[in-house]
């Protein structure tokens, strides 16, 4: 069986897209619908029923396009929406927290693990939960780090302001002697060299974007979902404001041309 249904992918904005980057390189041959909330990023800083909310909306526009699966490439709307929406959607839906739990969780050998995220994924405590079910005697860290969404998105992925918030950050992480720490947000995978100097090269950095892109091509397996052999995928990008931005962001780390990004009103959804 094949299906050559695109994919829902959406973020609270540009950051979702390091998760595209993955699939694109994993499954060439499968179509993304990307949806950026541009308009009312940041979520990391909103509440549960907002992003709720947010993230109902958007699911019924990747609805509106047919989609056979669904990403959730932000971390704070899988910490805070995917539960209550899985249960809500006729199609599959993952998020990158349990791919990038579990990986931490196999992975680790001291079991000490860290985790960097927004305000919400952190005061969440959502990677902590689900590292602990996979395996209880995990001992978790987490810390947030918010300043490092504005960075990435000013372009400082290698500048020594950014340099200077890792140090202030991470060293309680240090501290601590995490062996693995996960790049919980979007944007993090993008200064995972600032971040891996920070914290030193010994510690193993878990990438849930990379994570995510595997388990969604065994599941795309898995139920048959997978497109037909020799598929020409068509990929469409989708935001709630500034299209511009995001097509600039896009082509500055996808490996595909983007030569158009669209403006939806999602609050019509
Ligand atoms: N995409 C968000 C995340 O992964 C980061 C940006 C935001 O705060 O909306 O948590």
């Amino acid at each position: 069986m094949a299906n050559a249904a695109p994919i829902g992918v959406f973020d609270s904005g540009v950051g979702g897209l390091t998760v595209v980057r993955e699939m694109i390189e994993r499954m060439p041959g499968e179509s993304i619908v990307y949806f950026g909330d541009t308009a009312r990023v940041p979520y990391g800083s909103k509440t549960q029923p907002t992003i709720l909310r947010y993230t109902r909306q958007i699911l019924r526009f990747l609805e509106t396009k047919n989609v056979k699966a669904v990403v959730v490439a932000c971390n704070t709307a899988s910490a805070y929406a995917l539960e209550t929406v899985e249960k809500e959607l006729a199609i599959p839906i993952i998020g990158v927290v349990r791919p990038g739990s579990l990986m931490a969780a196999n992975s680790t050998r001291s079991g000490r693990i860290g985790v960097i995220g927004t305000d919400a994924t952190v005061g969440s405590g959502i990677y902590e939960q689900t590292i602990r079910r996979i395996r209880p005697d995990a001992k978790v860290y987490s810390q947030s780090c918010p300043l490092f969404v504005p960075l990435v998105e000013e372009g400082l992925w290698d500048d020594p302001v950014t340099e200077e918030m890792a140090g202030r950050y991470l060293r309680s992480l240090t501290e601590n002697k995490v062996d693995t720490l996960i790049l919980g947000c979007t944007h993090y995978p993008l200064i995972k060299g600032v971040i891996s100097r920070s914290v030193g090269e010994d510690v193993q950095l878990v990438n849930p974007a990379a994570e995510t892109a595997a388990q969604l091509a065994e599941m795309l397996v898995s139920s048959g979902l997978t497109a037909p052999e020799g598929n020409r995928p068509a990929h469409e990008f989708y935001v709630s404001d500034a299209a511009e931005k995001m097509k600039r962001f896009a082509n500055s780390i996808l490996p595909i041309d983007i030569r158009e990004t669209q403006v939806v009103n999602i609050e019509a959804y």
